[in-house]
């Protein structure tokens, strides 16, 4: 499901094919799989099928997805600087403190990674996984020129398919965030030879693979631990749509900790407690847009993972949903409560994200 909004849809009608999306409505969770065209005409169909979903929300939306991000920029003390988007660092932070031992299970080229690095007590170590060997090299490439010796010291790269993760190392995991591969719509509007070759199935392709991580992920957490499901997709298939085929297959046992269903349990308890909506969305207290957006650690404090400029879940309220609140205010993010996760869009934050992200919290 798309996140809680108030724009009418259907009243949009496309701007470059002149159709009206409400002639041609879309089942609920359809993405527009059932129409087909030639390759040429994909990047009217993609119009099409995402006017459908935001409706009049869909030009700005594209208008800011458009146009430049928003820059974060991450550097540890006497290290080159890494630019990253702040949602981000919005969704690595969203792990919380690791004190003994987290898992980025889709790690290239590895800006959570770094940012996963920031949370680390001073003897819990990280395994960075990529199973692409020529991003496994970036990955490598980036853990090296901006980490510290003695950080980069407790970072361990892997290259295993994280699709089977959960399999070879059970429940070995205090916190897993899987950042999966994904429709990544910012980066296809800007490649317009990449968005000639895209399909409406598409998204639910992905969306089999991207089960089966989360899944991985759900086995490689142990119990008490926490995973982090993270898109750059807009399309609800591949966001709240995962969330809810795991919830629904009931395979692990699980809690969601974000998004208008918080407290809903996969798992032997599938589907038997939700809780009250919230608000749909809100906007952080930050003024860091007015500042230069970043932030540099200092080498001593990043190991202990204690001193200021640490982002330490340990310093922060108890409660899942004012963690998220406080961290989109820290970056002064607007968070958008979806089913069960919730969304940075640049059309509300300033040109960040988009970023989705599920947290989930393993049964004792
Ligand atoms: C969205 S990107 C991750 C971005 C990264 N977390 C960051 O913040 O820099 C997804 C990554 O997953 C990798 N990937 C795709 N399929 C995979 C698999 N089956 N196992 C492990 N990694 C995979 C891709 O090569 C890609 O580098």
């Amino acid at each position: 499901m798309a996140p809680k909004r108030s724009s009418t849809r259907g009243a949009h009608r496309n701007r470059k094919t002149g159709r009206n999306p409400s002639d041609d409505k879309l089942a609920p969770g359809d993405t527009g799989a059932a129409r087909t065209g030639s390759p040429s005409d994909a990047s009217e169909l993609f119009e099409d099928t995402y006017s459908h979903l935001f409706g009049t929300r869909w030009q700005g939306l594209r208008d800011a997805l458009e146009a430049p991000g928003r820059r974060h920029l991450l550097s540890f003390e006497g290290y080159p600087t890494y630019v990253l988007d702040p949602a981000s660092v919005f969704a690595a932070r969203l792990v919380g403190a690791i004190s003994d031992h987290a898992v980025d299970l889709c790690a290239a080229p590895g800006g959570k990674t770094l940012v996963l690095t920031t949370m680390l007590a001073p003897t819990a170590t990280l395994t960075a996984n990529e199973r692409s060997s020529r991003r496994r090299a970036r990955l490598r490439h980036v853990l090296e020129t901006h980490l510290p010796p003695e950080v980069r010291a407790r970072v361990r790269v892997s290259g295993h398919d994280a699709r089977r993760w959960g399999v070879h190392r059970p429940a070995a995991s205090e916190a897993v965030l899987v950042d999966v591969p994904c429709s990544a719509e910012r980066h296809l509007l800007n490649r317009p030879s990449e968005l000639a070759r895209w399909s409406p199935r598409r998204g639910g392709r992905l969306a089999r693979d991207q089960y089966a991580m989360l899944r991985a992920a759900l086995q490689a957490a142990k119990p008490g631990g926490r995973v982090v499901y993270a898109t750059c997709a807009l399309n609800p298939t591949e966001n709240d749509g995962v969330i809810r085929r795991a919830i629904e297959r009931g395979a692990e046992r699980f809690t969601v900790l974000t998004g208008t269903r918080a407290g809903l349990s996969g798992g032997d308890d599938a589907g038997s407690k939700t809780s009250d909506s919230r608000g749909r969305s809100s906007r952080g207290h930050s003024s860091s847009r007015h500042k230069p957006e970043g932030e540099s650690f200092p080498i001593e404090s990043a190991r202990s993972g204690e001193e200021e400029g640490v982002r330490s879940g340990t310093s922060l309220p108890q409660s899942a949903a004012q963690e998220v609140e406080a961290h989109a205010g820290e970056l002064d993010l607007a968070v958008e409560h979806c089913d069960y996760g919730v969304q940075i869009m640049p059309d509300q934050s300033s040109g960040a994200g988009p970023l989705y992200a599920a947290v989930l919290r393993i049964h004792e």
